[in-house]
């Protein structure tokens, strides 16, 4: 069963480390995603599990057998491209048979496989359609199963999703996901989207620069991320600069810029550390009856979306944050100029060191 491990690996392409001593253990069974701003790194990291590109440094493992020198076709691995890459002049039919014509296998072995695999992507009444035929969607499902047919147990994605429609990529998210928990298969894939990695992964790896910052389930990375680039990247965040001016057993107390001071969990730092604060906006609220961590402020903007709506609030020291909020009958309407109270309870308050490189630059997404 495939289980891959990277150890340091490394490539360049002269000045430029598109890996930088990547270490990651997928394990057997496990959907992760990579994510991470565009030219991060992230189609280099899947061509060389693939076998595509040949990393300059470290190893990389597959089933615990080193395979930094076989070729693609023995590493056992689907790969899925980030443009949708059937062959235009062919049926879904010889698309999907590509490959095991090409290895000579028997007819009617290669008949029997590209059978299960129309099954298994419930498109056995299109087989004779050609790719201009075919949704988006559907062509993107054909190159899974041209992918799947060599029997490959390691599938590997690189933005399958990329080239469609939102609603389209929502569904195929679910559909993708069921697959490889079907098949009992192990998927890397590949995305920008964050919201799309959150809901089809077990586990979401998150890269910048060629490295990883921080790996964890959907749920940890958005509630406790530990890297401010995570909290900026993955999800919406406030962010406010401040001081430690206390530091207790379980508390601490920051003072923002413009003296407010907020209670939070304990910080690792120490009295008088510059640190960043970080909030997501729908964990703080607007209300003036709690005690704790009370931020005056006026509503700068108001953004009604569905049952949500999104508030721009001006705090007092000119800082801008945006708190999310459900609708409710107590209090429907907001309006530009209300003079808010907002409100953030101190265990949703993430407490970061400040960024050596300051914080704009750590937040970059280049
Ligand atoms: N063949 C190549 N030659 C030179 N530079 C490359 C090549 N492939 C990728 N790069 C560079 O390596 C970095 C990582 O690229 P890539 O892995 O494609 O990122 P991502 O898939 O995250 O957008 C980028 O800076 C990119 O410009
Ligand atoms: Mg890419």
């Amino acid at each position: 069963m495939p289980e891959v491990r990277l150890v340091n690996v490394t490539k360049r392409y002269g000045k430029i480390v598109a890996n930088d001593h990547i270490n990651l253990t997928i394990k057997d069974g496990e959907y992760v995603s990579v994510i991470g701003p565009s030219g991060c790194g992230k189609t280099t990291l899947i061509k060389s599990i693939a076998g595509i590109i040949k990393p300059d440094e470290g190893e990389i493992y597959i089933d615990g057998r080193l395979v930094n020198d076989l070729p693609i076709e023995e590493r056992g691995v689907g790969y899925v491209f980030q443009n949708i890459a059937l062959f235009p002049h062919m049926t879904v039919w010889d698309n999907i048979v590509y490959g095991p014509k090409v290895r000579c296998l028997p007819p009617e072995e290669t008949r029997a496989l590209a059978l299960e695999m129309l099954e298994m992507i419930k498109l056995s009444a299109r087989s004779d359609a050609y790719p201009s035929e075919l949704s988006g969607g559907t062509q993107q499902k054909t190159a899974v199963a041209r992918a799947l047919i060599s029997r490959a147990r390691l599938l590997l994605l690189d933005e399958p999703l990329g080239a469609l429609d939102v609603k389209v990529r929502a569904e195929l998210r679910y559909e993708l996901r069921r697959l490889v928990k079907d098949l009992k298969l192990t998927a890397l894939h590949v995305t920008h989207d964050q919201e799309e990695a959150m809901s089809i992964s077990d586990r979401v790896v998150v890269m910048k620069k060629g490295r990883i910052v921080e790996a964890g389930t959907p749920i940890n990375l958005y509630v406790r991320p530990k890297n401010i680039f995570t909290a900026n990247f993955v999800g919406e965040a406030n962010f406010l600069r401040g001081v430690v001016t206390q530091v207790n057993k379980d508390r601490s107390i920051v003072e923002i810029r413009g003296g407010s001071k907020l209670v939070t969990k304990n910080t690792d730092g120490g009295v008088g550390d510059p640190v960043v604060i970080a909030f997501r906006p729908e964990f703080a609220s607007i209300v003036r009856k709690k005690r704790l961590n009370r931020l005056s402020g006026k509503i700068v903007d108001v953004l009604y979306s569905g049952s949500i709506v999104r508030l721009k609030v001006e705090l007092a020291n000119g800082d801008r944050v945006v708190v999310k909020k459900a609708l409710s009958f107590e209090r429907p309407t907001f309006n530009v100029g209300d003079k808010v109270t907002v409100n953030i309870p101190p265990k949703d308050i993430l407490v970061y060191p400040y960024p050596e490189e300051g914080l704009d630059r750590a937040l970059a997404l280049e």
